[in-house]
């Protein structure tokens, strides 16, 4: 069904006829595709001292965010409840009013917090994107006006490089400004954000200041250590307005207004650097204002029906479809209006990256739905040649909702606010359920085996430990690994398993298997079957394999199969014969028979129910197990990329050149 005129196209689907299996079979998304959950500090923090606080007690709720989540004193048993979501990615905001309370003077204890959360959060394998302006100022700021005067940003931007400074080598992810039109609006139109204010004027002011402070921060950042490969957004709200009566030129014209206020002259503005702020009859130029993001962030929530005498107060329930259902926000969950957000940015010609979707709904009934289709809407938008990176559900758990307090709940997890006990919700099993299956599968890495051809050095050291350039060739592949979005791996370190102590690589989330004596590739599978994933990308610890992982993956997957190896056809010997993608022959070592016309290069993905197959106690080879005893049902991945081990002196050389040349 289509509500349809001369303005954007308001789709309205029959949900009752859309198939969602490929979101639980993990074939709905690309494999490197971000799964997040976000928060803000306020929200969540508890014990903050910022204008919203100061403004709470005179908020619609008049709800004061209090302990909140009580997050601060509770940050490690959040972080298990992140992971245990299986996301790959955790966006969370720096408070300001806490890493600079008064003027210039900076709370070390505060900045070590978020350098710890990060540092927790690389640990457990999630990558943080940090955003640097959630809401809420120190009251010092506030006191000079905020992004009321244009003086004033220079504060923000010395904060922001601060704590760029202090992350910017362990963060790729920084969102600058979260959702600017929504600080504007609530805060200087319809008065429910502080400062509360009812002024045309004033938003005017705030709005032009946000885009040049937005700018400024992108342009600071980008010029600082780090900045160029630092992925550096602003987050945009979209609220997509649509005419109550499609035939009534009033309300199309009320739809059209608040569409340009509220969307249009944001992403315009970062699109040709001059912007034209709500009600404002000029636009103006910003200095850096053009091409100051390296992705858009997305935030979406609902469509609004316009007519001439819309309620500009949020106590008053808004219009709705007859057939939509509404949220706990009143608002009604629209799924399809996040393909009309994908659109809306496309011109900008950015990366996407939904930065907040989620849905007010405490008893958690409608929730599942939400997070299905939304998702839906985002893998077809994929589909349909859209650059969207990844999604960001809000929210983690029930916080404080600004001017609406403790009432509106958005959380994977419910949370108690008496005892602050935090309960996995459905919805949140589902979103665990849908990242798990797509995300990246667990690399498996064979990293016990000693160099028999590399004299003295690895007759006791693991060849994975061997330093290349510098450091060991075990942390190259994890690098390698990391850059494709795998972010759990399992080191299967042999029995020189102690010379691992103490070995990190932060982004990863790094388990070690010891072996109590020499079992061979196979016993050393069959040793960590408890550690392994139902599907894992199997690496050898001594040989570095720069593939792309995405297209392996997806063939994998789609092809149902139970083991998929990669096959170059570029090697000076052969050891396969392959046809129509399958393995028909294998043979590691002896006479090397016609036919043959591909060598296994090393990276292969592998579901764990071959392992519990073949599985066996003691010493064996997985390859000489399982690929003859397997061929015509293995998948062939073909792909030519040179693979480089290090078996003999002269290779590690070589290695190393390529290396040092490659400059990875
Ligand atoms: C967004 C905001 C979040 C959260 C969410 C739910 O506008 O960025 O902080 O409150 O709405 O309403």
């Amino acid at each position: 069904m289509t509500v349809s005129g001369p303005m954007a196209v308001e789709e309205h689907r029959n949900w009752e006829d859309v198939d969602y299996t490929s979101l639980l079979n993990g074939q709905a998304f690309p494999p490197d595709f971000m799964w997040g959950v976000a928060t803000a500090s306020h929200q969540i923090e508890g014990g903050n001292t910022n204008n919203w606080t100061r403004f709470e007690p005179r908020s619609k709720s008049g709800q004061e965010s209090g302990d909140a989540c009580d997050h601060w004193n509770r940050k490690d048993a959040d972080l298990e409840l992140i992971q245990d979501l299986n996301v790959t990615h955790y966006r969370f905001s720096l408070e300001w009013s806490r890493i600079e309370p008064e003027m210039g003077t900076w709370n070390e204890d505060a900045i070590e917090w978020y350098s710890e959360l990060v540092d927790q959060l690389l640990e457990k394998g999630i990558q943080p994107m940090v955003t640097l302006h959630h809401f809420t100022n120190p009251l010092w700021w506030e006191d000079m006006g905020a992004f009321e005067n244009e003086s004033n940003i220079v504060y923000w931007i010395r904060f922001c490089s601060k704590m760029f400074e202090v992350l910017r080598d362990r963060v790729e992810w920084w969102c600058t400004i979260n959702e600017p039109a929504v600080y504007a609006s609530m805060g200087y139109v319809l008065g429910e954000f502080p400062p509360g204010e009812r002024s045309f004027k004033k938003t005017r002011k705030v709005s032009l200041n946000l885009m040049r402070a937005h700018a400024r921060c992108y342009r600071t950042l980008k010029s600082m250590e780090h900045g160029d490969s630092r992925k550096i957004g602003l987050v945009k709200n979209i609220n997509l307005f649509d005419p109550y009566r499609r035939w009534n030129p009033l309300h199309r014209f009320q739809a059209n207004v608040l569409d340009k206020m509220f969307n249009r002259c944001w992403i315009d503005g970062l699109k040709t650097g001059r912007f034209k702020p709500p009600s404002a009859l000029r636009s103006i130029s910003i200095d850096g204002l053009k091409g100051s993001s390296d992705f858009i962030g997305v935030n979406y929530y609902t469509h609004l029906l316009a007519t001439p005498f819309m309620p500009t107060k949020v106590e008053i329930d808004p219009l709705i479809r007859p057939w939509e259902e509404r949220t706990d926000f009143r608002y009604p969950m629209y799924a399809e209006g996040l393909k009309r957000a994908f659109e809306m940015v496309s011109p900008l010609n950015l990366p996407i990256i939904v930065t907040e979707n989620g849905v007010a709904d405490n008893d958690d009934d409608m929730r599942p739905e939400h997070v299905r289709r939304h998702l839906h809407i985002t893998a077809e938008a994929i589909q349909h040649g859209h650059d969207i990176r990844g999604f960001f559900h809000w929210s983690l758990m029930d916080n404080f909702e600004w001017a609406e307090g403790y009432e509106q709940c958005f959380g994977l997890y419910h949370v108690d606010f008496e005892t602050q006990q935090r309960t996995l919700r459905e919805s949140g099993k589902l979103y665990a359920n849908i990242a798990q299956s797509h995300r990246m599968p667990q690399v498996v890495i064979l990293a016990g085996g000693l160099g028999t051809r590399l004299g003295e050095m690895t007759k006791h050291q693991p060849k994975s430990l061997v330093e290349v350039g510098g450091k060991p060739i075990l942390s190259h592949i994890l690098e390698w690994v990391k850059r494709q979005g795998c972010y759990r791996a399992l080191v299967l370190t042999g029995h020189h398993g102690d010379q691992f102590d103490g070995f990190h690589f932060p982004g990863i989330e790094l388990t070690f298997v010891k072996e109590p004596e020499q079992l061979g590739t196979g016993g050393a599978l069959w040793n960590a079957r408890d550690h392994l994933e139902d599907e894992f990308i199997l690496l050898w610890g001594d040989d570095y394999h720069p593939i792309d992982y995405t297209p392996l993956v997806h063939n994998h997957r789609e092809a149902s199969s139970r083991l998929t190896m990669t096959v170059t056809t570029e090697h000076d010997e052969m050891n396969l014969q392959h046809e129509a993608g399958r393995l028909i022959h294998y043979a590691k070592t002896g006479d090397i028979p016609k036919g043959f016309n591909g060598y296994e290069a090393g990276t292969s993905v592998v579901n764990k129910s071959v392992v519990m197959d073949f599985g066996k106690e003691g010493t064996w080879s997985w390859e000489k197990t399982v690929y003859p005893a397997l061929s015509t049902e293995i998948h062939v991945h073909l792909d030519s990329t040179k693979f480089w081990d290090m078996g003999t002196p002269e290779r590690l050389e070589q290695l190393e050149n390529f290396f040092n040349e490659s400059g990875l």
